[in-house]
């Protein structure tokens, strides 16, 4: 069996993302991901994204690798990626939040860790963090 393989990166939207165009993303994402045997998550916040994407080393690479070239975010880092034994959302081809939404942070569970902006620096010094922030969405 193939090497189950995962991937997080954080990125900045091109210009503020409305829910049309984020849908947009979502159903491409589903749509691909669905086929290639990809599970994750995608997160929005003040206009920054974090997602995992975990699946067969191959396919996350080759999805990895689209989504790097796509002109609808830039700065597009990598900060933790790796074997894993087991899919943290085996049953998403992606979910998804908007973290902007005032309706998601009164949200029982909605954590302050999650305050943590998604940039680079802030998960430099411990990039597991970003992996435990992901994680939180699982019980939701
Ligand atoms: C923030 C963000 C997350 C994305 N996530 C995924 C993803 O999980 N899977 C995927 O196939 N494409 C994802 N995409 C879209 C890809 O960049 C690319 O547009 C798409 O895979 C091309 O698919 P198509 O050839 O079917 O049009 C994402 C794009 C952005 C901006």
């Amino acid at each position: 069996m193939a090497q189950l393989y995962f991937l997080i990166y954080v990125s900045i939207a091109s210009d503020p993302l409305g829910n049309e165009r984020l849908l947009d993303i979502l159903r491409a994402s589903r749509e691909n991901n669905s086929r290639n045997d990809i599970t994750g998550l995608l997160l929005y916040k003040e206009r920054r994204f974090m997602q995992i994407l975990e699946g067969p080393e191959t396919l996350v690479c080759a999805t990895y690798a689209r989504i790097l070239g796509d002109p609808r975010h830039r700065e597009v880092t990598v900060l933790l990626k790796g074997g894993t034994a087991e899919r943290d959302f085996a049953d998403w081809a992606m979910g998804f939040q908007d973290l902007n939404d005032e309706v998601e942070r009164a949200t029982p569970g909605y954590s302050p860790f999650l305050d943590a902006k998604f940039s680079v620096f802030e998960f430099a010094s411990d990039p597991s963090r970003a992996h435990k922030l992901l994680r939180i969405f699982r019980r939701m």
